[in-house]
């Protein structure tokens, strides 16, 4: 089946189209980074604004470029949750008008979820049961997928992203938003064990993760150097990005060790990491596990991840009605209330 998705969580409008989950006939982003960079973070209400402004010319692009028609389309998927409501409720709504006047099924999508799929149009031969380390601006996961549509959740942050921290490590250094790349960039090159940098466990839990502690161990370090000095500069961002690359590793292998996982797959923005992307396949070579991580295309937000999981999440009973609403804080594992 052929599924036409939207994507507006956040600060891309995208649209794609997908054959069987597995194949991108298109794959369209309009990015609002340019409108955000003056503010230093995503403005919700300018987000809102512009998807839109660019909903309806993204959707009409995948479709253009897919060489399809409305008519082609078997269903329509959509990302209603997590993210920013007023930025949900734009393409929830688009979709939810699509679907009516096209007579197609909806299916809504959750976008952590479509992280993980992205996978699936990397790796046509993929399949559940993997753990997956789900890292994006807002959420860091270590989650357990036993099936296409059964997710459980082992460790998690407790309070920053992975994201978040590089974001705000990346502003303290002057960076511009977004912070992850641009750091990224600046520590090519640069000395992973210049700085040191804790990795703290977190009571009770042996998965779970605690960013602040790095994000204020950043804050104290930068205090007392001269930021202006551009080796500085290179070595700390390298050695951020090591000591976050190797406390994600750690925890995630830990877990794939305790619960017999022997796939492990990298997902959301933060895996487009070259720091990450490295670490993960060392230790999964050492370890002799098959590590699969997304095209860089397909790492941050787009919709073609969003019609790969769609494609499995129809056949669980999902297609909803046109009641469906935008559920910004709904988790990874949650049962859906929507379906119909
Ligand atoms: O998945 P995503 O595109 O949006 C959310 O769902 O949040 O993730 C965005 C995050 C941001 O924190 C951004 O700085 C980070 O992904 N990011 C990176 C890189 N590219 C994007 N972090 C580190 N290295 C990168 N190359
Ligand atoms: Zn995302």
């Amino acid at each position: 089946m052929t599924i036409l998705a939207l994507e507006t969580s956040c600060d891309e409008t995208a649209a794609a189209v997908v054959a069987d989950g597995r194949a991108a006939l298109s794959s369209v982003v309009a990015s609002q980074v340019e409108a955000h960079k003056i503010y230093g973070g995503v403005v919700p209400e300018i987000a809102s604004r512009m998807h839109v402004e660019a909903i309806s010319g993204v959707t009409q692009e995948a479709l253009r470029q897919a060489g399809l028609t409305l008519a082609d389309i078997g269903a329509i998927a959509v990302t209603h949750a997590p993210g920013l409501v007023g930025a949900l409720l734009v393409g929830v709504n688009f979709a939810k008008g699509l679907a009516y006047a096209a007579g197609k099924p909806l299916i809504p999508v959750h976008h952590l979820r479509a992280h993980v799929a992205a996978n699936y149009l990397t790796y046509p031969e993929l399949a559940p049961p993997f753990l997956a380390l789900v890292v994006s601006g807002g959420h860091t996961h270590i989650v357990e997928v036993a099936g296409y549509t059964d997710f459980r959740v082992l460790g998690r942050t407790r309070d920053d992203a992975a994201g978040e921290a590089l974001d705000k490590t990346a502003r303290l250094l002057g960076l511009p938003y977004p912070g992850g790349l641009h750091l990224d960039k600046l520590g090519q090159g640069g000395d992973p064990k210049a700085y040191q940098f804790p990795r703290p466990k977190v009571s009770g839990s042996p998965y779970d993760f605690s960013f602040s502690g790095l994000k204020t161990a950043a804050l104290n370090q930068l205090k007392q150097l001269r930021i202006a000095d551009c080796e500085l500069r290179i070595d700390f961002a390298a050695s951020f990005q090591h000591a976050v690359a190797d406390y994600l590793c750690g925890n995630t292998l830990r877990a794939a060790a305790d619960h017999g996982h022997t796939k492990i797959v990298l997902a959301g923005g933060v895996c487009a990491n070259s720091v990450l992307r490295a670490e993960m396949s060392r230790r999964c070579g050492a370890l002799g596990l098959a590590l699969y991580l997304p095209e860089p295309c397909y790492c941050g937000d787009n919709a073609a991840m969003v019609a790969a999981q769609g494609y499995y999440e129809q056949p669980a009973g999902r297609a909803a009605g046109l009641a469906l609403n935008a559920l910004p804080g709904l988790g990874i594992d949650a049962a859906s209330d929507h379906a119909k």
